[in-house]
């Protein structure tokens, strides 16, 4: 980071360049720029290099992925790789594509780990691909980065995996696989932290995972050759909670002290794998890291769907709204955003009124890509006081475009599999002022919920009655 600060304080193209970050602000904003502000792009006299200006953004913002072995499909390391690719590489970061990092940038509360570039970063990409990628003095190269190998919290307490590879055939459409995942655990007990890591992090794009107290995920499993079982939207189960969303990329960060989410003994953790063929047959076997809580735990967590079942969208429909609501039905506090929808998905914007009136976005997904779904922890807890309703708004593209799964587009519901469409905000809450140390204490955030929903439907059978 220091780097860059000096691009934009330092030396000869200081104010030239800050103006030229301006300027380019401006015009992704979608503002009308004006000419004269082109002209001062063209005639810039110094412009940004690779080895001074632009290799510390690749280092820190791109090459976690783009390097040997990882799922980037080339590797962004050397100033040959990167000169090859300058213009693509400008036009992926001026659309926000690249890195997929998808929450905008500015919006909601702030969130752990952001990944999103800064305007001056992506001016700098953009003015370096225009000036012609000039490579700089190789003596302004800083140091290649050490990636950390491994689990970045440190050795987890419990490492679960599947018992053997799975093999991912050549050609493969994108595949997503549910593994079991038995936790053994002698007695409940309290997550702080989960990581993901995959075994073959040239295919693995996201991760969910589920806790089953059922043993259905297990019959689905027998049911299938191979270790799991095919699945999509969720673990295709009737009876799971949401544990943790994964994106590759992603770290995974500790909860506060004093919070964590159960995981009740002998359950079964179900890893969700989102696939991508590389064209040639390839195997992996994820692992997932379960931190336990280490203080006492105070507050339980719990991940509420806020979502919408009962929705059509209509075959040939460009930008079908859909709505969700939930209203909150006790004190809470939010730790962690999800958003999560199919193929059909084009936004997704997650907000909270309060009970006074005003409104406040939690997060907004202006371009949904499916592929890069994941969970987004906020820096602080936001208080949500009972009365305050959370909407979920979101947009679905069911015209006949490339990621349509049904071809003729044909009406889409709710439902599990690939070409059904979810309208889902996760919203990860603990109740406030919980003290489960307290003797005979219990966490009843989740009775609240269910007696929530039984009065809901009630009031349904009695409309519907009447
Ligand atoms: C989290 C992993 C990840 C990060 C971080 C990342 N990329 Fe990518 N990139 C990918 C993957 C995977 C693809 C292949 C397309 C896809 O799956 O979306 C890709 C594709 C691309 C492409 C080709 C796009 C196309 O449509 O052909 C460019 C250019 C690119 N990345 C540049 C960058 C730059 C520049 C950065 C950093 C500012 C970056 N990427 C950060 C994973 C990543």
């Amino acid at each position: 980071m220091a780097r860059m600060l000096d691009y934009r304080d330092g030396g000869a193209g200081r104010s030239t360049y800050r103006g030229v970050g301006i300027v380019l602000a401006a015009w992704l904003a979608g503002m009308v720029v004006p000419a004269s502000g082109a002209d001062e792009r063209g005639k810039s006299k110094a412009p940004p290099t690779f080895t001074k200006h632009v290799a510390p953004i690749l280092q820190q913002k791109c090459q976690n992925c783009h390097r040997r072995h990882q799922i980037g499909p080339f590797g962004l390391e050397t100033y040959e790789q990167a000169r090859k690719r300058a213009t693509d590489i400008a036009t992926v970061v001026a659309d926000r594509m690249m890195p997929p990092w998808k929450p905008e940038r500015g919006v909601g509360p702030k969130l752990k780990h952001d990944q999103s570039l800064s305007r001056e970063e992506i001016a700098i990409l953009v003015d370096w691909a225009e000036a012609g990628a000039p490579q700089g003095d190789p003596k302004d190269l800083p140091p290649p980065p050490r990636f950390k190998e491994g689990w970045k919290l440190g050795p987890p307490d419990l490492v679960l995996e599947p018992s053997e590879d799975f093999t991912i055939a050549a050609g493969a459409p994108d595949t997503y696989r549910c593994f079991v995942l038995p936790t053994n655990l002698a007695q409940d007990a309290y997550v702080s932290a989960l990581d993901f890591q995959p075994g073959n992090p040239r295919v693995v794009h996201h991760m969910n995972a589920f806790v089953d107290t059922t043993g259905d995920g297990r019959k689905r499993d027998e049911a299938e050759p191979g270790p799991g079982y095919t699945c999509f939207g969720g673990p295709g189960i009737a009876s799971f909670e949401e544990l943790s969303f994964w994106a590759t990329g992603h770290e995974a960060s500790h909860l506060p002290e004093g919070i964590g989410q159960r995981l009740r003994r002998q359950s079964d953790v179900i890893l969700q794998v989102h696939y991508h063929s590389t064209g040639k047959p390839e195997r992996d076997r994820p692992r997932v890291g379960v931190y336990f809580s280490r203080a006492p735990v105070k507050q339980a967590l719990h991940w509420y769907p806020v979502s919408n079942s009962k929705f059509v969208v209509k075959a040939g429909e460009p930008k079908a709204e859909i709505r969700a609501s939930w209203f909150i039905p006790t004190d809470v506090e939010a730790l962690a955003v999800s958003p999560h929808m199919h193929s059909l998905g084009r936004d997704m914007r997650i907000l909270v009124t309060y009970p006074n009136g005003r409104s406040q976005d939690l997060i907004n997904i202006p371009v949904w890509d499916p592929s890069w779904q994941s969970s987004y922890h906020f820096q602080k807890p936001v208080p949500l006081p009972q009365g305050s309703v959370i909407k979920v708004v979101a947009h679905f593209d069911n015209s006949a475009h490339a990621r349509n799964p049904n071809q003729p587009p044909k009406n889409v519901k709710w439902g599990q599999t690939a070409d059904d469409e979810m309208c889902e905000g996760f919203i990860a809450v603990v109740k406030k002022g919980q003290d489960l140390t307290v003797v005979r204490a219990t966490d009843d955030l989740p009775d609240i919920f269910a007696e929530q929903r039984l009065r809901k439907v009630i009031k349904e059978i009695n409309r519907k009655n009447r």
